[in-house]
């Protein structure tokens, strides 16, 4: 993964969790990263430890996934401090997660800018780059629920089908110009999101988040959940030369959580 060293990549939403954990491998290989989310602190957060755990620098600024505004401003910083883009990484905020007949029309507005908008917007705007360079790689990090839809996710199940419905077009159309395009549908990782899911199902259920954990845990082969560098490692490898042949794929990384072939 050497060949990362000195490339140009933009990954989204990426303060905490699951996207600093891509970021945290991304710049241990010498990447240059620019990334965002919504707040300052958070940002800021961020690029201290970065830097102190690797020793680079990152282009980190505030911006919201669902404004068409922002996410011009994103390509522009990172045209100004890297010159071209190579490689995009589409990481999320948190789609609502309840029953759909509680869902309002603001949900879908907000969560269709928020997670299919953006991907259509930053995809054409980074692939403006990489067709002219001839060498792209793209990567949606979506989740378990397009292959496996999950009771109270409506709004994750349908629109991440949709973004790794585009990726699969984009693959198709882009592949002539040396562009990859892979999504990945991880399961269960440790973040704030995944605990803050814990505590709800724990509230509904009247069970304690220790049992809601380990029911959880039953479901998954491996018996624990992922942690946020074990994404950055894929993710690493499909932005990487030694992936110069995987595109078009959707590719599962959830301990096994996932049953069906
Ligand atoms: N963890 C899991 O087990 C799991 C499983 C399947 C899918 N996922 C999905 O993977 C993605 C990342 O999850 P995570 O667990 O890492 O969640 P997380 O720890 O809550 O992190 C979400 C990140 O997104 C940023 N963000 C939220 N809304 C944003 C917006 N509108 N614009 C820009 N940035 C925004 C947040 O920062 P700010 O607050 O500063 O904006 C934060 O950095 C989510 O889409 C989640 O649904 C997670």
């Amino acid at each position: 993964m050497e060949d990362l060293k000195g490339r140009n990549g933009i990954v989204c939403a990426g303060s905490t969790g699951i996207g600093k954990g891509i970021i945290s491998v991304l710049a241990k290989y010498g990447a240059n990263i620019t990334t965002f989310s919504r707040k300052k602190e958070k940002i800021d957060n961020l690029k201290a430890e970065i830097l102190e755990k690797t020793g680079t620098e990152i282009n980190a600024i505030t911006a919201d996934l669902s404004r068409k505004d922002d996410l011009i401003r994103v390509i522009d910083s990172a045209h100004d401090k890297y010159g071209k883009i190579d490689f995009l990484v589409m990481n999320y905020g948190d789609p609502r997660v309840d029953p759909f007949m509680e869902l309002t029309n603001s949900d879908w507005d907000y969560n269709i800018e928020m997670l299919l908008k953006s991907t259509i917007r930053m995809s054409e705007m980074c692939a403006e780059d990489m067709i002219k360079s001839r060498y792209g790689r793209i990567v949606y990090v979506t989740s378990m629920t397009t292959k496996n839809p999950l009771q109270n996710f409506a709004i994750s199940n349908s629109l991440r089908s949709a973004v790794v419905a585009l990726g699969k077009t984009l693959s198709i159309e882009l592949g002539k110009y040396n562009i990859t395009v892979n999504s990945i549908s991880q399961g269960y990782f440790y973040t704030q999101r995944l605990q803050n899911i814990i505590e709800k199902n724990a509230n509904s259920s009247g069970k304690t988040v220790a049992e809601v954990e380990k029911d959880l845990k039953s479901e998954i082969p491996l018996g624990r959940f992922g942690m946020p560098e074990e994404i950055g490692n894929l993710v690493t490898f499909l932005c990487s030369g030694l992936a110069s042949y995987i595109s078009g794929t959707n590719i599962q990384i959830d301990g096994g959580a996932v049953k069906s072939i």
